[in-house]
């Protein structure tokens, strides 16, 4: 295997990957970064709670929507969600929502999904712990 073949096969397999914790358990990673979960809360065991994303699946006129809700703060630039981020079953980009943390009270936010079917994951992203990840199947 020459230089240029092992990086794109080192690179590729840490697009979408996992990192073993000293339990055994793989904690999900995906390109760009760590992504902390209501099993993995890392450094911010104990907030698990307030950052992980909740979905509610709805359903509009026979077309997929979902609801994302984090039960955080909205503490003006302070503390706040700054934003909610929808991939598909292969991490692939959907949708974002950003929030005016001027403005916002409550960090909810709706995606329409189409005739879109399978995992969706989703992100919420707090200014203070980081980017939190769930996901659901549509
Ligand atoms: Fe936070």
């Amino acid at each position: 295997m020459n230089r240029r073949s092992f990086l794109w096969l080192a690179t590729s397999l840490t697009a979408v990957g996992f990192i073993s914790t000293k339990e055994g358990r793989a904690q999900p990673q995906m390109a760009g970064g760590l992504y902390y979960t209501h099993d993995f809360p890392g450094r911010w065991k104990g907030k698990e709670a307030g950052h992980v994303p909740k979905i509610e699946i709805l359903k509009n006129k026979g077309k997929a929507q979902i609801q994302v809700m984090t039960a955080h703060e909205m503490k003006g630039c302070e503390h706040y969600i700054v934003k909610h981020i929808v991939l598909d079953k292969n991490y692939r980009f959907l949708d974002e929502h950003l929030f005016n943390p001027e403005k916002d009270q409550v960090p909810v936010s709706r995606f329409a999904l189409g005739n879109y079917t399978g995992q969706v994951y989703v992100l919420s992203v707090c200014n203070k712990h980081d980017t939190w990840l769930n996901h659901t199947l549509i």
